[in-house]
């Protein structure tokens, strides 16, 4: 008789007992009062030599008790898996499948093409593997030009044959060179946005990433002015922000725009008053644009004494971050569920 032996073989047992026919089995096999494992273990204490019968006596009692307390959880827990009566309540609602939804940076994506469709733009997509002539050269930025230093260029360590046939040597670092692409195709008018993936020389932290997503947008015709720059941009913002976040122009430098103007609005958090997120301005910056530069219109062969436009260039990743309030940019590229699934828009 081996206590600790029958133990063990009872644990197998139980483990190895997957239904609850097969638990109430082992119920008969240990407990039952006559020829069970443990009434047999009794009846053999009974019959051991006086001086070791209490300590045998106590050791028997303890593994009854064990495989008794074992059983009876299992057979519990397997009574409160079973539905009331063992019936099945078919008026219940059933589970549905989890579906998967788009990601939160293509859903703000197709929310901005469906703003600017409805203001009468045509949607266009161009190379990512680009050349230096329509990242930089023909936006009025010459090999010397100081403005090249903005962006780091991630540049291909051997020249390889794009997308649209033409020999690229680097990532393009926005979605400017568009601009170029388009105007040399197609004469005017032209009134577009390209959507797009662009790269740069950065390491990713809070708010920088290597590759990230940027739209870009060119309206170019007879009499276009400032104004249209403005009252476009304004009518954007307020569309996608809301229509009580202020917005206003301020001055800046891009060299394929003159003049050059950076669009702004209210600080969500605090309304204007100045907080830490606008470092005390009241401000958050959107966006760069301006008017189209003639050095660019030249580039393209248009007449810049006919033709008058306007660019602008917006990070959706940024637009992102404000819309939602989000402080991290690397959580739109880590794909976790937990973050992905806040936003069926
Ligand atoms: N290309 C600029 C950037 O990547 C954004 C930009 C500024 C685009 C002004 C434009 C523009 O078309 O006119 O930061």
């Amino acid at each position: 008789m081996d206590i600790p032996q029958i133990k063990q073989q009872f644990d197998r047992e139980l483990a190895s007992a997957a239904s609850e026919a097969a638990v109430r089995a082992l119920r008969d096999k240990y407990l039952a009062r006559k020829g069970g494992v443990a009434s047999n273990l009794l009846r053999d204490v009974a019959s051991a030599p006086a001086g070791e019968r209490p300590a045998l006596g106590k050791l028997a009692n303890e593994l009854k008790q064990y495989i008794d307390t074992q059983l009876t959880e299992r057979l519990a827990a397997a009574a409160a898996r079973r539905p009331a009566g063992e019936t099945v309540d078919v008026t219940l609602p059933g589970r549905a499948p989890a579906l998967g939804h788009r990601h939160p940076l293509t859903l703000l994506r197709e929310r901005i093409e469906a703003i600017f469709l409805r203001f009468g733009f045509l949607i266009v997509e161009g190379p990512e593997l680009e050349d230096d002539y329509h990242n930089f050269e023909a936006l009025n930025m010459p090999a010397d030009h100081p403005a090249r230093d903005m962006q780091d260029t991630l540049y291909l360590a051997s020249p390889v044959t794009s997308a649209v046939g033409s020999p690229a040597t680097l990532l393009r670092t926005h979605t400017s060179g568009m601009q170029v692409r388009y105007m040399e195709k197609f004469p005017p008018p032209v009134r577009l946005i390209a959507p797009g993936r662009v790269y740069r020389r950065d390491d990713l932290d809070l708010t920088h990433s290597p590759m990230f997503t940027q739209v870009e947008g060119l309206v170019v015709d007879e009499g276009v002015t400032l104004a249209d720059l403005k009252g476009t941009l304004f009518a954007f913002a307020h569309e996608l922000f809301g229509p009580e976040r202020r917005t206003r122009f301020r001055p800046s430098f891009f060299p394929y725009t003159e003049p050059s103007g950076e669009l702004d609005i209210s600080c969500a958090s605090c309304r204007g008053a100045g907080c830490a997120m606008c470092k005390n301005t009241g401000w958050i910056e959107v966006l760069g644009s301006g008017m189209v530069h003639p050095a660019v219109f030249e580039a393209v062969g248009y007449d810049s004494e006919k033709y008058t436009g306007f660019a602008f260039g917006v990070g959706i990743e940024r637009l992102a971050l404000l819309k939602w309030g989000i402080e991290d940019i690397r959580l739109f590229y880590e794909n976790d569920l937990r973050f992905l699934e806040q936003f069926p828009l």
